[in-house]
């Protein structure tokens, strides 16, 4: 039997009543249908500098950026619920990557917390496109840094309005579309991992 997919899943907010923190509860919900380890982490727990070159040689990575890059290290893929901010991805999340991309020792591998990483994406705004634009560029940056993005992928639009008291979505389609996003990253997972 193959073992169960750990999945590392957050937020690219930082912000106490995060449309996508409440996203990203529902995806990660999806995934532990699908049989999935899953850490909900609050990036709000790991604040970083703004990346600088300077901060790093002089002092090496933050504890923050290491402990991410530990946890990272520790699972197989990552489940991301983005906003967008002027269409593209928010500094907070490309932060978190700028660090962690980065060598905490001579000898680590190359990118070791991103390489052949699944990822799946959702996004939430409360706009009309939901986020999708910056979904676009947050794609590109993971599949850059040699991550898998599966292509479920979920945006849910006017989110404000999106969201039950008991934090589902009130559209039951949207609801099972991000529960399913969460599903599909597991089932990915375990057949990578069969491999
Ligand atoms: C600097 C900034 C830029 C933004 N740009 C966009 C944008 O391009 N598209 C969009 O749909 N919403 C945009 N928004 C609105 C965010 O989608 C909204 O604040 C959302 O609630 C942020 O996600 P969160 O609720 O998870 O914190 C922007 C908000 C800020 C603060």
């Amino acid at each position: 039997m193959s073992k169960k997919p750990r999945i590392l899943a957050f937020a690219g907010s930082l912000r106490k009543d995060s449309l996508n923190k409440k996203l990203i509860k529902i995806a990660a919900a999806g995934a532990q249908q699908a049989e999935a380890e899953v850490t909900l982490i609050d990036l709000k727990d790991y604040p970083l500098p703004l990346y600088d070159q300077d901060i790093e040689d002089q002092q090496g990575l933050p504890e923050n950026a290491l402990k991410l890059k530990k946890l990272m290290v520790q699972h197989d893929g990552f489940l991301i619920a983005s906003p967008e901010y002027n269409s593209s991805i928010p500094a907070v999340l490309k932060n978190v990557i700028d660090w962690t991309s980065r060598k905490a020792e001579e000898n680590e591998p190359f990118l070791s917390c991103f390489f052949e990483k699944p990822v799946a994406l959702l996004s939430a705004s409360p706009g009309q496109l939901g986020g999708m634009r910056g979904l676009v560029h947050v794609r590109s940056m993971f599949c850059n840094i040699f991550c898998y993005i599966i292509p479920q992928q979920k945006s849910i639009s006017q989110a404000h309005l999106a969201f039950s008291e008991e934090g589902n979505l009130k559209n039951l389609k949207d609801q099972e579309d991000v529960l399913n996003v969460g599903r599909k990253l597991a089932q990915f997972i375990i057949k990578f991992n069969a491999k």
